[in-house]
């Protein structure tokens, strides 16, 4: 028997001061979403592999290469969601959510997505989104309040160093117009198009503008805009956007490449980076789309929405957990067990992360299990502590160095002792 299995590749376990920032981003992105009005939903990991096809796009990287598609035992073909709103569609036109709930429908959901990607720093093959969908309301106001509650969550996780990188992909006409003269000139150089792009241009010409080709990536340099080819209301509708975002004091680039990897965008396309260049691949990204629930059965109704890489948002945050402040309650001997027993319950109703060490020998011994968990703050109640009601509280502040500070402290005083010391 193999006794050193490890996850699958490109998959990990998550746990300890990951899960606490795991748990901190989606609270975040919760409490904000309330404020915009969002309930949450949430969908099956797995759906029928067409659902991505219809929505995502045959031609897609996505779907051509990442997909975790497999025959379940009545051989039907699956997939292992790669991204959250071709499910949130297919279970708006399910579920008959339109009909029963007056618009706009905003929705909210996170959960882990499977792409079949190379991994690497901050690329997974099970990854994590907190994803949010906005049907009803097209316009400018729309997009431009989702792009800045995009932007609020970042900043209430401590990303204030972001940049909006936004695009126009037009409505149907302007969108045919452009992929013409991407076709007339992707075909001056087809032979020099990778094999796969070679493809594309004969399938979905827009998406050589995702290839990862080094020479794909040259010619796409000098391919023509889609900026170009915006006819007038829908040029009007972007510099609306683009008005508003300012308005919002909201920091944006204009990016005329970005065309997203996914087949349903329609008008505003828009990703998310750091600004410092540190790391450069996409925080978040979203999009308008004006023909996906339609696809799925529902009614007419055009959506925007976003997605954040948690993995991403996570490797980011310069996260300090409340359990660096973790107390621990600590009886000398059995004799004051009782009493101590009293005081951690005391901690928890006033919500401080409290640990009560009683199982050792020794005070020494609970003192060095106190401060392998990392406690900052030990209460040490003895048999004086008893008597006089004045508990000991030692400080910690690393493993070499643990009693830095000791004091006596009235046990009616305590709660409002460790309140100051821990702000
Ligand atoms: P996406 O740009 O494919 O959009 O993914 C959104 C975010 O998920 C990316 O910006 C990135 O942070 C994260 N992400 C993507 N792939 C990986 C990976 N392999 N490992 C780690 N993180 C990753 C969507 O998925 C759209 N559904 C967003 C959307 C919602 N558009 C409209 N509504």
């Amino acid at each position: 028997m193999n006794n050193n299995i490890q996850p699958i590749r490109g998959m990990k376990d998550l746990y300890a001061v990951d899960m606490d920032k795991y748990e901190f981003i989606i609270s975040t992105a919760r409490k904000i979403s309330k404020k915009y009005c969002y309930s949450l939903i949430e969908t099956p990991i797995v759906e029928s592999t067409a659902v991505f096809h219809m929505a995502i796009g045959n031609e897609t990287d996505v779907v051509s290469k990442e997909m975790y598609t497999f025959l379940d035992k009545g051989k039907e073909s699956l997939t292992l969601r790669p991204e959250g709103t071709a499910g949130v569609m297919r279970a708006i036109a399910s579920n008959h959510l339109m009909q029963s709930t007056s618009l706009p429908l905003k929705l909210m959901y996170y959960g882990p997505m499977f792409r079949y990607d190379r991994p690497q720093k901050g690329r997974y093959r099970q990854f994590h989104q907190i994803g949010f969908e906005y049907l009803g309301n097209k316009g400018a106001y729309t997009d431009a309040i989702t792009i800045s509650l995009a932007y609020e969550i970042l900043v209430n996780i401590g990303l204030y160093n972001c940049t909006v990188f936004i695009n126009s992909l037009g409505g149907l006409s302007s969108r045919q117009d452009y992929i013409k003269a991407l076709v007339r000139f992707f075909s001056l150089y087809k032979e020099k198009l990778s094999p796969d792009s070679q493809i594309r241009l004969d399938k979905n010409p827009l998406r050589i503008l995702d290839s990862k080709d080094l020479n794909d990536r040259e010619l796409c340099k000098l391919a023509p805009k889609i900026q170009d080819y915006l006819n007038k209301e829908d040029r009007t509708y972007f510099n609306n956007v683009c008005n508003l975002l300012n308005k919002f004091g909201i920091r944006y680039e204009i990016d005329s490449n970005l065309v997203r990897g996914l087949d349903y965008y329609t008008h505003t396309t828009f990703e998310i980076k750091l600004s410092d260049g540190i790391y450069t691949d996409a925080i978040g990204g979203g999009g308008r789309y004006d023909n996906l629930l339609k696809l799925f059965g529902g009614p007419d109704i055009s959506g925007i929405g976003f997605a954040l890489g948690i993995e991403r948002l996570m490797m980011l945050i310069d996260y300090k957990s409340n359990l660096e402040s973790k107390i621990a309650v600590i009886p000398v001997s059995e004799n004051e067990d009782n009493y101590s027993l009293d005081i951690f319950q005391n901690l928890l109703q006033y919500d401080f992360p409290t640990e009560f060490i009683w199982n050792a020998t020794s005070l020494r011994k609970k003192i060095e299990i106190a401060s392998k968990l990392n406690c900052k703050f030990l209460l040490i109640i003895g048999e004086d502590e008893v008597k006089t009601d004045q508990i000991t509280v030692k400080q910690l502040t690393s493993n070499e160095d643990i009693s830095i500070k000791q004091k006596k402290i009235n046990r009616n005083q305590i709660i409002n002792f460790l309140k100051t010391e821990i702000i």
